[in-house]
């Protein structure tokens, strides 16, 4: 009986799941190309090339990291599928005709950071609305901060695979309305998917430097299937609300990174060099350290709070967001 359960599908897909870790590798040289992206894509392109970790892995004999080879292509390569449909692997290249080799964000997808933000903004609770977002966020933080203490690496992982989810919702809830009421949105689901997708690559990019053990994988479905059923009908019940609390937890998240700068600084975190994903995504220097990276990031934060902000200013004067142009590509 236990070994028809171990062997049966969905023993092995939840083992693979739950117990799967890869070994992180930070080992990779970066190798710089140039600059000079530009949203307008043409097919020819200057930017920094892959400067993968997997591909400096793969050429040493050793196996990639799953994440890496997957984001890279390395193994599709060798089986490209032939297509009676005529779609095909979309082949970009760079100025130098040598190939982008990572197939999970494009060139037109990197940018850099606005490191010039304001950090300390803050939003006022005035409201009893205001408060009780504040209230939810702070409530969150508590157990957030016992379970993960000074562990910021692991921490700022495993909220990623939180703060991926409002903008996805809030994007999906968007486009359905613009669907049912036969009107524009104003840009704003295409916004807010940008903003899912952005924290989806900071997961990408932190989990180069933390592995997740097997019991957060676990926490990881559990806290996703609560807290995206509580988004989704919070985001129905008020948007006004679910963009406070975003706008929230955007602020407690650069106060996380600005605690996770302080440990690098001290020398309680390795400064490492920054994983191949990141330099290529956010456009960072071919010799850019772990700081580095943590800084581009609470800068993206910096950007999601008052974006959230925003949306939330936005209900409560009584209009709604398709009123207000979305800032979108604000980074
Ligand atoms: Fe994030
Ligand atoms: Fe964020």
């Amino acid at each position: 009986m236990g070994s028809r359960l171990a062997s049966s599908p969905v023993a092995r897909l939840l083992g693979h799941r739950l117990f799967y870790t890869a070994a992180p590798d930070l080992t990779g040289q970066a190798v710089l190309y140039g600059s000079g992206v530009s949203r307008a894509w043409a097919p020819v392109f200057v930017t920094r090339f892959m400067s993968t970790s997997a591909a400096a892995q793969v050429q040493a004999g050793e196996p990639a990291s799953e994440e890496s080879a997957r984001c890279s292509g390395e193994k599709k390569e060798d089986k490209d599928v032939f297509s009676y449909w005529g779609v095909g692997s979309q082949k970009v290249t760079k100025e130098d005709g040598t190939e982008w080799k990572w197939s999970c964000f494009r060139p037109w997808d990197t940018y850099s950071s606005d490191l010039s933000i304001d950090l300390a903004k803050h939003h006022v609770p005035v409201t009893w609305m205001d408060k009780l977002a504040r209230w939810t966020v702070k409530s969150l933080r508590w157990p957030t901060d016992i379970f993960f203490q000074r562990r910021y690496g692991c921490r700022a992982m495993m909220l990623e695979t939180v703060a991926a989810v409002p903008g996805m919702v809030g994007g999906l809830l968007l486009h359905l309305r613009s669907l049912r009421h036969f009107e524009h949105s104003g840009g704003w689901i295409r916004a807010l998917l940008e903003e899912a997708e952005n924290e989806r690559m900071h997961l990408m990019t932190f989990m180069e430097v933390s592995q997740p053990r097997w019991y957060e994988r676990a926490l990881v479905m559990t806290v996703q299937g609560v807290f995206f059923n509580a988004y989704f009908l919070g985001y129905l019940f008020s948007p006004k609300f679910a963009h406070r609390v975003v706008g929230y937890l955007e602020e407690e998240a650069i106060h996380s990174y600005t605690e996770f700068l302080k440990e690098i600084d001290n020398g309680n975190i390795d400064n490492v060099p920054a994983p191949a994903i990141a330099i290529d995504y956010w456009r960072l220097l071919p010799d850019a350290r772990l700081r580095d990276v943590v800084m581009v990031v609470r800068a993206d934060e910096a950007h999601h709070r008052d974006v959230n902000h925003y949306a939330s200013d936005i209900h409560v004067q009584g209009l709604k967001l398709k009123e207000q142009p979305a800032p979108v590509g604000y980074h």
